[in-house]
């Protein structure tokens, strides 16, 4: 629905104008239908010293039933409550169309998050340039379509947007030069030259800050890459974390960020390093270990890239034929890769995290210590608000729509892959990097990773608050 016009037949156009005034950049469809109706809601809202960038139903649900109690708890839910906000269920078959159609919807997703941008007046699109020659303080938003690095740091950018494309000059003094990578979405603010953009500014989407409704909850653990079936698999930290959480009943969720088995096949000589060398043989027996957590706990799981799944992100919930074992774990949940659940109001993104790869390689800043720091690649990703902006390096079924986009702002985002255990704040929301029940391969060691096995984090839900936990050692 187009938004202006949305507002427009609603009674309360002048207050609704007067919220986007006031820096915020986007308003949720649910949360306007609600908006435009309720001018209680918009004062409360105009009359606030600082208002969310991105205006959400469950927001405005909390300023209807403020918590008036942040230090006496209201005693918790007897049952937990959880649901899935958003959840990758099928795909169309494949042709050219379908690649135009994924790359057009991450372009009207994205551009529109950055039209909003206070920062970024004076938005023309690039078909538009040629008549804007010499016009100062413009802005472009395009998709990066290619780079090239010139001589002392220089760059030249290929950016497009629906109109057209424009070669785009980086001098070698801005700042997030080092920060742009193919296929992401970006405004660029400058200048229009001959057949050339001057770009003095780089916006990127990014996320809003996010409060943590604080509240009574339980507490979560987040976990990852059990590759099981892989010799490496460290029962006895296994046993340490079931011993554990037999006698921590306050953890009611637990999250798997995918890599349940170790696979088949997916490097060369992987079946010299497997325990189990067949994928049901691993099917089995990761149900059987799952199937030793306590049964009250509810677990989320989703796959990864070892798992016997599509290659390409975003992977749905596992094929029901090779799923049969997990049907007997009553308390668990698989679901896509990625995917959004929310519970006891906190919503956490659970990623495998397959693009670190392709983004600690892609961003300069971070490529030294982008596997010691996972946080690094978590924030880019979150800036981009894309969890795979480089198409390619990493595999992207073009589907109709791109589900990668983050278009829900979690509380909590949580990945794996890179074994690396890492706990970190960006902007409000909790970046979570979980290790590993896999000791350190041959792999691993040759590419320069440094995992860390046993090493997971608890979280309170009740106010984020993290800590490592180390199942390497009996607790
Ligand atoms: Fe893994």
């Amino acid at each position: 629905m187009n938004l202006t016009s949305f507002v427009q037949e609603g009674s309360n156009k002048d207050k609704v104008q007067q919220i986007f005034g006031k820096g915020v950049r986007m308003i949720y469809q649910d949360a306007l239908t609600s908006l435009v109706s309720d001018g209680e809601l918009l004062d409360k809202l105009i009359n606030m010293d600082q208002i969310p960038e991105e205006i959400t139903s469950d927001f405005l649900k909390s300023l209807k039933s403020p918590i008036t109690q942040p230090t006496k708890f209201e005693k918790p839910e007897p049952v937990a409550p959880f649901r899935v906000i958003k959840e990758y269920i099928s795909w169309d078959p494949v042709n050219p169309q379908s690649f135009l159609n994924f790359f057009i919807s991450r372009y009207k997703y994205l551009s529109q998050l950055l039209w909003r941008r206070p920062q970024l007046k004076n938005t023309i699109s690039i078909g538009q340039l040629s008549r804007a020659k010499d016009r100062r303080d413009i802005t472009i938003i395009g998709m990066v379509r290619d780079i090239r690095n010139l001589n002392d740091g220089r760059r030249i950018l290929t950016v497009e947007d629906l109109s057209g494309s424009t070669d785009v000059f980086i001098p070698s003094n801005l700042p997030s030069k080092g920060e742009i990578v193919p296929d992401e979405v970006i405004g660029i603010k400058g200048q229009a030259g001959r057949n050339i953009f001057f770009a003095n500014q780089v916006v990127f989407p990014d996320v809003p800050m996010v409060t943590w409704p604080k509240a009574q909850r339980s507490h979560a653990l987040f976990i990852s890459d059990t590759h099981i079936g892989s010799k490496k698999f460290l029962e006895g930290v296994w046993d340490n974390f079931v011993s554990w959480i037999k006698e921590h009943k306050e953890v009611k969720y637990i999250f798997i960020a995918g890599d349940l088995v170790d696979g088949i096949g997916m490097y060369k000589n992987q079946d010299k390093g497997l325990d189990i060398d067949t994928i049901e043989g691993q099917m089995e027996a990761f149900a059987k270990y799952i199937g030793q957590v306590r049964n009250d706990i509810k677990i989320f799981a989703a796959s990864g890239n070892h798992d016997p799944n599509r290659d390409s992100e975003p992977q749905p919930v596992f094929p029901e034929e090779i799923s049969k074992p997990l049907k007997k774990i009553k308390n668990l949940e698989m679901h896509s890769n990625p995917t959004w659940i929310e519970v006891e109001g906190i919503t956490v993104l659970m990623y495998h995290g397959t693009s670190l790869d392709s983004i600690i390689d892609a961003i300069e800043p971070i490529r030294n210590e982008g596997y010691k720091k996972p946080y690094l690649g978590q924030i880019h990703l979150l800036k981009k608000r894309h969890l795979s902006p480089v198409f390619g390096r990493n595999k992207i079924f073009p589907d109709k729509q791109d589900f990668m986009v983050i278009d829900k702002v979690p509380h909590v985002f949580h990945t794996g892959h890179v074994h690396k255990l890492s706990i970190h704040s960006y902007r409000g929301i909790k970046l979570i990097s979980s290790g590993t029940f896999q000791d350190t391969t041959d792999f691993q060691e040759k590419l320069g990773h440094s995992p860390s096995p046993g090493k997971f984090v608890l979280m309170n839900l009740s106010d984020g608050s993290s800590s490592p936990i180390d199942f390497s050692r009996v607790q």
